[in-house]
């Protein structure tokens, strides 16, 4: 079992987790609170201890878990950072978005620091807080990595200037697990001992929010929303009912730093403690960063192709600003003004960019493009294919010469520019493309069958790249504007022309452009700060012949309704995805058929009865699907759908299970002969959990013997 490597940069979320005032006075409870501190238990005014969002998203933290392949027989929370953007609302939904950002190597021996890191907002997308999470996996280490940078809070050698004391009491685990953390270890004694502790211990969040309490009253009293950074390392276990003292030491205006030690041991609990607060915001590096990027915006001297060159050279990318200064129908150009001024202003704040004026409609032009990228920087990273002219006309009086000229500068000018780049972008393993078509294209506008064309053949031609490119880490995606420019001046209504500026446009084209995006053949509409994903998809279908016989045009008409429905509906990869699902609807085996291939020697007959054990009363508020996947002779896939206190077995793989197991055959049967128990085939690695890792905990549970 080795760390995951490919699992860095994936993203994991959204995980959403909604919550009434009654989770956030839980969470108070488990973490102390009292009637000294009524506000954060009483509904009446309620106020939200800040650390009550990392309990809150718990899901976060076991998916990181899961998803970095740790080893779970040495897993610890290592260290713990949280950033408030804003304050906690007391009920509401929080949306989590994060990644894995790195694995640091300690050596073999000493284990490894996997860190992940999630944005949590609310449901209409507000920003909310930042979580840095350190695992320590202490069987990970020795895999070659880098050292973890050395950044640690200095505790004065003075006498603290705060102390606070706190009895947690010998049930607080049992409060504090039912905000999210329900693993064994803080209640199951006989869990504990396997583990190697003399009981169940407490939770080390349960005692972070402990000091949390003890920094607000100390520092900001009565305001919590004040809190704007916590950051602590988790150093000692903690039993129920140990004696705490919380020492705080003020080193500036708006900052302390802070430690938990044990009062009856004197050992340290929590360590490297930091407590920011105040009315200032803590300022956070974007994310997207594009630093030793390149970048050939096409058509960038006006509109949305000037907003991305501006954007992308604010954070870093060097810009190869196309633009050949024509007129909106593409006659003219020549004119070096309007590329020359994007790079006018790019250098005015310090960025990197260089002017081209090629005709991105001739295949001399687009190799002009691309040269000019690696003659001044080296390299072409990004390509946003953006040049654009209209020339609408009814379809009727549609001559070839305009017909020509709006798909020669779209579409056989993506094409011209694409092709040198993707040559490099292979060769250096990394491209991120971005094709520009339009709502016109994907829906239909009333004459412009020419540009409908060009920006319909723009999707197709990036569906393919997507496929040719994908093992060089090349991602091609597609965006369907709406802005405010000289194409759309006459069209859009003035008051939609003045709120679509193109700067709504340019975040979303950016994060496609980015290191981050892992997304590939999308295509998403972009305007006034709306955005949303436009998709082909494809419905179940109907077979229409059974022996080979051809179908005549009323059967067509006749089963009309079963050609046309689109739910289920698909959306397939690549053509033979489609084909083999064509296939595959010939060759649906009869029920009985597959219900013999079904019946395994013995892991089968453990499914087909898994219902039969199922708990109701202990599925309350249970939605969950566990996926089974066991190898080997016998073995199979199965997965139980447990919803609304009912449970559902069926042979196969499930879309989008919760939690999924792998096991082999033979192990899974010593399993469930009791030979050996779940959570020795876990630490020796027989039994592999991926998904959602505490939901497995209710297996036990939902099923009796
Ligand atoms: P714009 O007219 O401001 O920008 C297009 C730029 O492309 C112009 O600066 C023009 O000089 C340049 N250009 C035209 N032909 C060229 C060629 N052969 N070689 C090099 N440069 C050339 O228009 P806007 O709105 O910024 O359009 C950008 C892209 O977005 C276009 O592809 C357009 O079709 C697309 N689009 C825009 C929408 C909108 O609402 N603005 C809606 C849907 C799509």
């Amino acid at each position: 079992m080795a760390l995951k490597k490919e699992a860095i940069g994936k993203k994991i979320g959204p995980i959403t987790k909604e919550y009434t005032w009654r989770d956030v006075v839980l969470y108070a409870l488990g973490v102390g609170a009292g009637f000294d501190e009524l506000d954060y238990v009483y509904e009446k005014d309620l106020k939200v201890i800040p650390s009550f969002s990392i309990a809150a998203i718990f899901d976060f933290l076991s998916h990181v878990g899961a998803e970095s392949n740790v080893n779970l027989a040495g897993l610890l929370h290592g260290e713990q950072e949280l950033i408030f953007h804003n304050p906690i609302p007391t009920e509401g939904k929080f949306v989590t978005t994060g990644r894995i950002t790195n694995y640091y190597d300690l050596g073999e021996k000493k284990g490894a620091l996997i860190i992940g890191k999630g944005v949590t907002r609310d449901a209409k997308g507000k920003k909310l807080f930042t979580n840095i999470m350190t695992l320590f996996g202490r069987k990970d280490g020795g895999f070659g990595g880098e050292a973890p940078p050395k950044k640690p809070v200095e505790i004065p050698e003075r006498e603290p200037d705060f102390v606070v004391e706190e009895q947690p009491s010998k049930n607080q685990p049992l409060v504090y697990r039912l905000s999210g953390d329900i693993f064994q270890l803080h209640v199951d004694p006989e869990f504990a001992k396997m583990s190697g502790f003399e009981m169940p211990i407490m939770h080390g969040l349960c005692t972070l929010g402990f000091a949390c309490r003890a920094c607000i009253s100390s520092l900001c009293p009565g305001q919590p929303e004040k809190v704007r950074r916590f950051k602590c390392r988790f150093s000692k276990t903690l039993y129920p009912g140990q004696p705490i003292k919380i020492l705080i030491w003020k080193t500036a205006d708006g900052e302390a730093v802070w430690r938990v030690v044990n009062t009856q041991t004197n050992d340290t609990v929590i360590d490297q403690g930091l407590f920011v607060y105040g009315d200032t915001p803590v300022e956070m590096e974007p994310e997207v960063l594009y630093n030793g990027r390149v970048a050939i915006v096409t058509g960038a001297g006006g509109g949305l192709g000037r907003a991305y060159a501006l954007e992308l050279a604010k954070r870093g990318c060097k810009v190869v600003v196309n633009d050949l200064g024509g007129s909106r129908d593409g006659s003219g150009g020549g004119d070096a003004t309007p590329a020359q001024k994007v790079v006018d202003e790019i250098k005015a704040f310090g960025g990197e960019a260089v002017a081209n004026y090629d005709n991105v409609a001739t295949v001399e032009g687009g190799a002009n493009i691309v040269k000019t990228a690696v003659d001044n920087f080296g390299k072409v990273d990004i390509l946003i294919n953006n040049a654009g002219i209209l020339r609408d006309k009814s379809f009727i009086k549609m001559e070839p010469e305009n017909w020509q000229a709006v798909l020669g500068v779209h579409l056989n000018g993506a094409y011209n520019v694409t092709k040198p780049a993707f040559a490099i972008m292979k060769e250096n393993g990394f491209g991120r493309i971005v094709m520009t078509t339009s709502a016109a294209g994907i829906y239909g506008n009333f004459g412009q069958t020419n540009y409908s064309a060009a920006k319909m053949g723009l999707v197709g031609m990036m569906n393919t790249i997507k496929l040719e490119g994908g093992k060089y880490n090349i991602k091609a995606n597609t965006v369907a504007p709406l802005a405010a420019s000289r194409l759309t001046e006459d069209v859009l209504p003035p008051d939609l022309f003045e709120k679509s500026s193109p700067a709504f446009v340019a975040p979303l084209v950016l994060y496609l452009c980015s290191d981050q995006c892992q997304e590939s053949g999308r295509i998403y509409n972009a305007g006034m700060g709306f955005f949303n994903r436009a998709a082909l998809v494809t419905g179940p279908g109907v077979v229409l012949t059974s022996q080979g016989e051809f179908p005549e045009p009323d059967d067509i008409k006749a089963n009309l309704a079963k050609v046309e429905k689109l739910a289920p509906g698909k959306e397939y990869w690549e053509l033979n995805a489609q084909v083999g699902d064509a296939l595959m609807a010939f060759s649906a085996p009869p029920p009985q058929a597959a219900a013999a291939a079904d019946a395994g020697p013995s892991v089968g007959d453990f499914f087909n009865e898994m219902e039969a054990h199922f708990v109701p009363e202990a599925a309350a508020g249970v939605d969950v699907v566990f996926q089974y996947n066991i190898s080997g002779s016998g073995g199979g896939s199965w997965y139980a759908i447990v919803k609304d206190q009912t449970c559902k077995v069926a042979k196969g793989q499930h879309e989008k299970p919760t939690t999924t197991i792998d096991m082999a055959a033979p192990d899974f049967m010593a399993m469930m002969k009791k030979q050996i128990t779940p959570m020795n085939a876990y630490t020796s690695g027989k039994l592999k959990i991926s998904g959602d890792l505490m939901k497995s905990q209710l297996i036990e549970k939902l099923f009796k013997e």
